[in-house]
């Protein structure tokens, strides 16, 4: 069976390799026409090293920049002579060749490309003003020649446009961006880097969050699938699918202590999560959050809850969307829901396919870690909501900066809902002053002592509302 298979695979093979063959060559003399109109021989091979690595301007920046990518293109054709030479015909198809070539082809072209609009020196000289990254020569390469891995120093790379000219952007290329700390975890970055362009993926999504997680954010995009799982049954209908645990099989669980969502939902299992360990359990501990009041102790008839309708009542009618920065499962999207109020639910997925479950149920996630800067617009949202996730670890300088960004989203008039944050008592009034640091009109505001950890930590809720401010 196999043999006539692998002939004909040659067969095909063979057909291709020949114009691929003739058309990289082709490139490469295209190539050299072009550099030869510009450069002497000698300007090919002055390698940058000439410029300091200090911050001195280097006059023959762009001239040197040609060289190494004459360079580039001359080593990126004979590893790739070298590695047809090496591949094992059977293992890979005609089709898987053929793409493979094509964008070999195409990072060849596009490297041509690059060498002529760096080539003109007034050119150069243009985009120095338009980026600092753009004009000096040194400074543009490094970030791309700190990383050993070839995807990562194309994407990082500024992309100038097609034809010189500026997008309707008003650009003059395009700036990809990752987080600064990806530098600082230059191993874990090559790894969740280093694939084949157009396979499918490892299953790293956990190296990827520990690296968001730890300020590598945003991370670089790939070029190859992202893996889904192995049978994905469509979602429930939007009816149904609020207030019942999804089909097991639309959840890779590799990664997770937990294999199937009864697993998350009983609170008899380890689940290798904290924060919101009943929040899976939807029929008991979810229904009536929000929505019926708790109180856990009787006697002093107090509790750090409020209720959806009353907060709603504050602004009648006037609340319509919102974020919900929290970690769970989407129900406060979900009640909110029932009131007409758009919530999107960010969260990341720790120790938990939290992700997957609000969008499970129907509900908008957003992945997002608490290092970035909120993607919305000034003065945009209704409403916004947190719970369990700002505590008594937070730093105090960050808290500030983060809620300055959320006062920034806030629209006047919108509410912040400070949902049971919780910290020690000796700590309150430092957090509190941080919440009267952006002097909103005080509509709820409450401290509730927290009954289990012997009485050293406190509850606090509020729901407060952005003024306006107007010019001076
Ligand atoms: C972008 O390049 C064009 C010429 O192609 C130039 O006129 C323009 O000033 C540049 N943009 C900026 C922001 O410098
Ligand atoms: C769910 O996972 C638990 C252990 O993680 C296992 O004991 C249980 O049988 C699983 N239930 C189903 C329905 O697969
Ligand atoms: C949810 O919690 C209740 C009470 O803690 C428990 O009886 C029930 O079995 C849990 N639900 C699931 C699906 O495990
Ligand atoms: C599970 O929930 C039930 C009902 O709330 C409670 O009695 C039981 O102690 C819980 N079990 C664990 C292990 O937390
Ligand atoms: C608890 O306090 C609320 C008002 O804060 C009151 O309406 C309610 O009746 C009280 N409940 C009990 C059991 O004392
Ligand atoms: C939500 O909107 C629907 C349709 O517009 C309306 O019938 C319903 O009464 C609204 N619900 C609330 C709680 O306002």
């Amino acid at each position: 069976m196999t043999k006539p298979n692998i002939s004909v695979k040659l067969g095909r093979w063979g057909g291709v390799r020949r114009p691929i063959f003739i058309l990289g060559i082709l490139a490469l003399l295209v190539c050299i026409s072009t550099l030869s109109k510009f450069y002497s021989i000698r300007s090919l091979f002055i390698s940058d090293t000439f410029c300091s690595h200090v911050n001195i301007e280097c006059q023959r920046g762009f001239q040197s920049e040609p060289g190494i990518a004459v360079e580039t293109i001359v080593i990126k054709i004979q590893k790739e002579m070298n590695e047809m030479r090496d591949m094992p015909i059977d293992s890979s198809s005609a089709e898987t060749i053929v793409s493979r070539y094509n964008a070999f082809l195409a990072d060849i072209l596009g490297l041509i490309e690059s060498l002529q609009t760096t080539g003109n020196p007034q050119e150069n000289s243009e985009i120095r003003a338009v980026h600092p990254l753009v004009g000096r020569k040194q400074q543009s390469d490094e970030p791309a020649k700190f990383f050993m891995i070839e995807e990562i120093r194309k994407y990082v790379r500024i992309k100038p446009n097609r034809l010189g000219k500026q997008n309707f952007m008003g650009a003059n290329g395009t700036f990809t961006s990752i987080g600064h700390a990806c530098f600082a975890m230059k191993k874990d970055i090559e790894e969740y880097m280093d694939y084949d362009v157009g396979e499918i993926c490892k299953d790293d999504w956990k190296l990827a969050q520990k690296l968001m997680v730890h300020g590598c954010d945003p991370l670089p995009r790939r070029r190859c699938f992202a893996r889904a799982p192995q049978l994905y049954s469509k979602p429930f209908p939007i009816d149904e699918s609020m207030w019942k645990l999804p089909d097991n099989r639309n959840v890779r669980w590799s990664q997770y202590r937990c294999k199937n969502f009864t697993c998350l939902a009983s609170n008899t299992t380890r689940k290798g999560f904290f924060k919101c360990a009943d929040c899976f359990n939807l029929s008991d501990h979810e229904l009536p959050r929000w929505i019926k009041q708790v109180i856990s102790d009787p006697e002093m008839n107090l509790t750090a809850d409020f209720l959806i309708p009353e907060v709603l009542n504050i602004k009648l009618g006037e609340i319509r969307i919102g974020l919900d920065f929290s970690v769970g499962t989407g129900t406060f999207a979900a009640r909110m829901r029932e009131f007409n109020v758009t919530i999107v639910s960010a969260t990341i997925n720790l120790g938990a396919p939290f992700n997957e479950m609000i969008a499970l149920r129907g509900l908008v996630p957003l992945y997002l870690t608490i290092n970035q800067r909120l993607p919305f617009f000034d003065n945009t949202l209704d409403l916004l909501h947190t719970t369990r996730f700002l505590d008594g670890w937070i730093d105090f300088v960050l808290l500030d900066f983060i809620l300055y960004d959320w006062d920034r989203v806030l629209r006047p008039g919108g509410l912040l809902w400070i949902d049971s944050f919780f910290c020690l008592k000796e700590d309150l009034d430092d957090y509190l002053e941080a919440f009267k640091m952006l002097r909103y009109r005080r509509h709820k505001w409450i401290v509730v002592p927290k009954l289990d950890k012997d009485d050293r930590e406190v509850f606090f809720s509020a729901v407060l509302e952005k003024p306006p401010r107007p010019f001076r």
